[in-house]
């Protein structure tokens, strides 16, 4: 799909810059969870011995003397110029899709619109308060609406259908899809149409009070996105269970298939999605009980589905588990390089010999993506608010320093490796594991033979770089 490199493109030569400003987000947490980079009061509901940066610590002390970083509002433009031009070249508003995205590709893309509605929900609260403002609340709130409405004509354009007979990552997307846009609906809700009387959170900052002045807000009106939430949720769990039939213990002892109609590859972007599907049900999640297509009936497309008869409910300790056992797998699987990055799989050896009664991961596929660095950060985010456990912080803060590196970025010298004057016309930059001149790239990109596929993995990375 055309239109992602140039997002991706935009978006990754932000490297540095997008991690600065995830810190500007980061102080701006929802209520159920916890900043990680700064000292905040609701900190209280965290693990006291939380590392207070994100940085190590011999980074840290020089930062300290360097000057303040600035969040600089060029980024946001280009943003909302890269969202605009993917929507209006790309998405296809009659077919309620993106027809030149393949399934898997169209479900991720869906994911950034429903996170990138968030991001302008949330920016609306800075609006300042003058008069003007609520001419500017009704032009950015039907900018807001746009894409939602894009994004509920993608849930009939979505081929469910046919994603439930495809691989587990690909069912695994969908469920990270539509938690995203219940996401999106609470979050633009509870911002901007939670009744007056009820605690309105320290979220609100009281500007919107002002700016809307009572004129689009009726008491007792919920924003009208929240009829979807049901119907979200609910493919987000069916989706779940169908994926869950992925785990297997059989073989390396845990974890989940990538294609169960393929050789077995224990892959780390499915363990990944399962972890982050499985946390983020546990939180977002509402519970569901419409039974479709199991009432009354077998599921016809899986009809020992053993989780058909199983109520769900929000906060269920099903999904916290999934996450916790398919973490501690993932952890011990030795899907980690010298780089500290992670790899893509495992194969096993002498699965197709007779004679072989081998079950062992050890057949390990060394190609490194940035989608892999970046998916399990929202699992091991959720995982450290879920059960406070620091080490899951540490995992992530771990990965993402790597990452930089990787890129051929000093965060002690906060530059480049490489000097970029001695750069010669024509000859690359040198190569750091996953990218050059501390800008992120896949090993495609230099040669500009990307498929679809690793057109998307950067922005995946960066989607799930917010989750710290
Ligand atoms: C959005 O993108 C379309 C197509 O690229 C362009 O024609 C239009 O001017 C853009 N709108 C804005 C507000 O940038
Ligand atoms: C469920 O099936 C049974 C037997 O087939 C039938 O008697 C009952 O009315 C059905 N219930 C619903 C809600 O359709
Ligand atoms: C981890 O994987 C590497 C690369 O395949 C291998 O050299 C190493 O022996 C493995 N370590 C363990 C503990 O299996
Ligand atoms: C079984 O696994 C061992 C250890 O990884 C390997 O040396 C051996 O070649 C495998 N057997 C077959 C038949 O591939
Ligand atoms: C695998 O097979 C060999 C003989 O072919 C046997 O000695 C060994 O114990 C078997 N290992 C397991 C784990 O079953």
């Amino acid at each position: 799909m055309a239109g992602i490199p140039r997002l991706v493109t935009a978006i990754s030569q932000l490297l540095l810059t997008c991690i600065f400003l995830t810190r500007a987000v980061a102080t701006f947490t929802l209520p159920d969870r916890c900043p990680v980079f700064f000292k905040s009061h609701s900190q209280r509901e965290c693990d006291p011995i939380t590392p207070a940066s994100f940085l190590p610590a011999s980074v840290r002390s020089a930062s300290k003397i360097r000057s303040k970083y600035v969040v600089d509002n060029i980024v946001f433009a280009d943003f909302l110029g890269a969202l605009n031009v993917t929507q209006s070249e790309f998405f296809a508003p009659w077919l309620g899709t993106w027809p030149d995205a393949i399934d898997w590709t169209a479900a991720v893309v869906g994911t950034h619109i429903s996170g990138a509605a968030r991001s302008i929900s949330e920016d609306l609260v800075f609006l300042d308060s003058d008069k003007d403002s609520v001419a500017d609340w009704r032009r950015i709130s039907s900018l807001v609406d746009k894409y939602f409405a894009q994004i509920i004509a993608y849930y009939f354009g979505q081929d469910a259908l046919t994603i439930r007979n495809e691989a587990y990552d690909d069912i695994l997307w969908v469920v990270l899809g539509w938690l995203e846009a219940v996401q999106f609906v609470n979050t633009h809700s509870d911002l901007h149409y939670t009744p007056a009387g009820l605690d309105r959170s320290e979220a609100t900052l009281g500007i919107t009070d002002e700016i809307l002045g009572g004129y689009t807000r009726t008491p007792g009106q919920p924003y009208h996105g929240t009829i979807w939430i049901p119907a979200f949720s609910h493919r987000a769990r069916i989706f779940w269970n169908l994926a869950s039939h992925g785990w297997d213990t059989k073989l390396c002892n845990g974890g989940m298939v990538w294609n169960p109609r393929l050789q077995p590859y224990k892959n780390a972007i499915t363990n990944e999605l399962f972890i982050a599907a499985s946390i983020s049900m546990y939180f977002h999640f509402p519970g569901d009980n419409n039974e479709s297509p199991f009432s009354n009936r077998s599921d016809k497309f899986n009809p020992n589905d053993p989780d058909a008869k199983v109520p769900s409910e929000a906060r269920d300790a099903r999904y916290l588990k999934a996450a916790i056992e398919g973490y501690r797998w993932l952890r011990n699987s030795n899907m980690t390089n010298d780089h500290g990055l992670i790899v893509d799989g495992f194969h096993i050896s002498g699965y197709l010999d007779e004679n072989s009664n081998n079950t062992s991961c050890d057949v390990r596929d060394e190609m490194v993506f940035s989608y892999n660095q970046g998916v399990i950060l929202t699992g091991q985010r959720g995982l450290f608010d879920a059960t406070g456990a620091s080490s899951y912080l540490t995992d992530g803060h771990r990965l993402i320093q790597n990452v930089i590196k990787a890129t051929g970025y000093s965060l002690r010298l906060d530059n480049p490796v490489d000097d970029s004057l001695k750069i010669r016309p024509g000859v690359l930059p040198r190569w750091h594991g996953l990218g050059r001149l501390g800008v992120m790239e896949e090993y495609c990109d230099a040669s500009g033979t990307c498929s679809q596929d690793g057109a998307t993995f950067k922005g995946i990375f960066f989607h799930h770089l917010t989750a710290f």
